[in-house]
């Protein structure tokens, strides 16, 4: 890939453009931020690692909008990060006017960019993203809880990470969906591979509960979530058509919703393998579906 831009340099916007560019993915990076000499000094520490790595990335950090142009992917982690006790819809409003501010700067000068959303409420700010600015966006979706889920369980049977198969998709956060009928422990189905020594609700009440642990105790969530999103960039930008539980754009009666079900994530992304998981999984697909519609479409009226 030529050029990646991402807009955020924060806690999230650093560790993923650490994690991503880590991998290789691109000749150039443009890194853009409000706060003045955060990108510039910023990029000088990316530009120390990747030498390091032996990575010929050239970075450029700036606090003006027109230098992000170009770009052939966006990543958007700007706006505000909730605080432990607050839901992800907390600062929805706050985030929506970030998105839309943003949405009337970026497609004029990188017109032929993926977008990539991460700044929570991330399934509708993926949305309010794509509905103002007119260009194809995804949400990093459920992919932070798909590594959560595999970690947990892979720590907890005392199995490799690696022998752990399985998707959450839905809604990212506190609503996600677990598809069962996906997770497996070494091929073999994930309530007979546990043998009770592990419950789905435990798995579950992990999996959601987690990131308000990690914020109280360290500020906020970063490692896990951004190496699991520089693997959808890496597999965006070196076209590996990894499957991952990524919210792709899915017309929704009068709305363009994001809703993460198992996708293939090369360039361009897609197709979603919902038609392959079983009729149950499916419902809770059908189900976070109506649920994010009813609650995108009250949240859009307080913007009003
Ligand atoms: N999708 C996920 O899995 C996931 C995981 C963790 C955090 N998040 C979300 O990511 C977002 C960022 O979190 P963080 O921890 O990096 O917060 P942070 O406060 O550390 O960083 C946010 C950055 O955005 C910048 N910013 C604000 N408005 C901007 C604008 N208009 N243009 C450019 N930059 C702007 C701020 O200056 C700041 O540097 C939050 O909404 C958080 O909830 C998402």
């Amino acid at each position: 890939m030529r050029r990646v831009a991402f807009i955020g340099a924060g806690r999230m916007g650093q560790t993923i453009a650490y994690s991503a560019l880590m991998d290789g993915i691109a000749d150039e990076a443009l890194i853009f931020d409000i706060v003045a000499n955060v990108p510039q000094r910023f990029s000088d520490e990316l530009i120390h690692a990747l030498s390091t790595a032996r990575v010929d990335t050239r970075v450029i950090g700036t606090n003006a909008i027109e230098d992000i142009k170009e770009a052939d992917l966006v990543v958007i982690s700007a706006g505000k990060p909730r605080l432990p006790d607050q839901s992800r819809t907390a600062v929805f409003a706050d985030n929506a006017k970030v998105m839309m501010a943003l949405a009337k700067e970026l497609p004029m000068r990188n017109p032929h960019a993926t977008y990539i959303v991460v700044t929570n409420p991330v399934d509708y700010m993926a949305s309010i993203f794509m509905k103002s600015s007119g260009k194809y966006t995804i949400s990093t979706g459920a992919q932070v809880e798909n590594m959560r889920m595999r970690s947990f369980i892979a720590q907890r049977l005392g199995v490799p990470v690696t022998s752990v198969n399985g998707f959450a998709g839905g809604e990212h956060g506190e609503n996600l969906s677990i598809f069962w009928d996906t997770v497996t422990v070494n091929g073999i189905p994930f309530d007979e591979a546990s043998g009770g020594a592990l419950k789905r609700d435990e798995v579950a009440s992990y999996v959601k509960g987690i990131a308000a642990q990690v914020i109280a105790a360290l500020g906020g969530t970063s490692w896990g979530p951004s190496r699991a999103i520089g693997d959808i960039i890496s597999s965006f930008a070196k076209n590996k058509n990894k499957v991952l539980s990524i919210a792709a754009p899915m017309k929704y009666k009068d709305e363009v919703i994001h809703v993460s079900r198992p996708t293939v994530v090369g360039n361009p992304i897609g197709p979603t393998l919902e038609a392959a998981l079983s009729s149950a999984d499916r419902k809770d697909i059908d189900a976070a579906a109506g649920r994010m519609y009813k609650e995108y479409k009250e949240l859009l009226k307080t913007l009003q």
